[in-house]
């Protein structure tokens, strides 16, 4: 069955043409700094909830004539940095599969791409499960979220459903232990009922990737070790609150998690800020749902754009109040969505 939960290669499918579609995934436990660049090895563990909206399509065909990669994205031949990052990725599929056919990637994305939404989260997902499986690469769950690691480190965790938990893994082994020890996995919870409402208070593109946000905090910030160890507890807090099925608590750790990586960013040399006064009106209005008796907490990630967990049965309700608090903005309701998958035929 492909269209099951986890991704993973049917036996007997044929190499050359596959097509995937992944969903982005928001970290309650953020990924903020790699130990090993080339890698992607993170600092720290992170903990994410994978989206049930803003799908990712990628369709992976190999072009056994063609003398270079092509890739199109949302219709237009792909250029630059989005290109070349695509590009090295297919190299590592193909060394790894011992195949030497350059691809044609065609590539579909629903959300608005580099603007902290995890539109590389869904887009490396779904590029590493259709580029394994064009080109035959036999890999089961845990070895396609190694794999897209490699793309995007949060995508490793978009190869999973529901909450996973991406381990960092061990970067002071060889390179080979270090990239077999760091990968995603899912997270025993209760029956929760979140809904993550998202507030797009910009969908530009940031001015400072997360890339290079990462390594200037790692490199210069007085709070970023601090902040990682506290991470370190604030992920066994998490797993507690998950398996009690206590939103409240996940809420609570989510977003001391969050806005402390924000305190590590503001705190770097030159400073990184990515939050932008509408992003303190939205944070103003959960709190004011949260005197009003609503469990809604806020997480935000490299860019300005707010997301608020809170019950489903609130969603609207705190969708409302972040609409009052962001007049003129995209408000989305997300529930927690499936792993990255192949399609069928007919699916597609
Ligand atoms: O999208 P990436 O892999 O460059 O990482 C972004 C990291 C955050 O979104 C800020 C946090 C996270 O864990 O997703």
């Amino acid at each position: 069955m492909r269209s099951e939960q986890q991704a993973t290669l049917e036996p007997g499918l044929r190499a050359g043409t596959a097509t995937a579609v992944a969903q982005p995934n928001i970290a309650l436990i953020k990924y903020w700094g790699k130990s090993d660049e080339k890698l992607f090895l993170p600092r720290t563990d992170s903990l994410s909830m994978t989206l049930d909206i803003f799908p990712t399509t990628t369709r992976v065909r190999l072009a056994p004539e063609a003398a270079r990669d092509t890739v199109t994205f949302n219709g237009e031949a792909a250029t630059g940095e989005a290109e070349r990052r695509i590009t090295a990725f297919l190299e590592l599929v193909r060394e790894r599969s011992g195949r030497t056919e350059r691809a044609d990637v065609d590539t579909r994305n629903t959300v608005p791409t580099g603007a902290g939404l995890a539109s590389s989260a869904s887009g490396f997902a779904a590029l590493a499960v259709a580029a394994a499986a064009a080109y035959g690469l036999e890999l089961d769950a845990t070895g396609l979220s190694r794999l897209a690691r490699r793309g995007s480190g949060s995508a490793s965790r978009s190869i999973f459903g529901g909450f996973a938990v991406w381990h960092a893994g061990r970067a002071d082994a060889g390179p080979e232990e270090a990239d077999l020890s760091s990968y995603a996995e899912p997270v025993p919870a209760a029956d929760l009922d979140p809904a993550l409402v998202i507030a797009v208070v910009n969908a530009g593109p940031k001015e400072v990737s997360s890339r290079v946000a990462m390594r200037r905090t790692m490199d210069t910030s007085p709070l970023f070790e601090p902040w990682a160890v506290s991470s370190g507890a604030d992920l066994a807090d998490m797993r507690v609150a998950l398996e009690r099925g206590d939103l409240a608590a996940v809420g609570e750790i989510a977003e001391r998690n969050a806005l402390g990586m924000h305190a590590t960013m503001l705190a770097a040399r030159p400073a990184v800020r990515y939050m932008s006064p509408a992003s303190l009106t939205v944070l103003d209005s959960v709190l004011q749902l949260r005197r009003d008796g609503v469990a809604a907490y806020a997480t935000m990630d490299a860019g300005p754009n707010v997301k608020v967990l809170c019950p489903r049965a609130d969603a609207e309700r705190v969708a409302e109040a972040v609409r009052a608090a962001a007049p003129g903005r995209a408000v989305h309701i997300a529930g927690p969505g499936r792993g990255a998958r192949l399609l069928d035929e007919d699916e597609r």
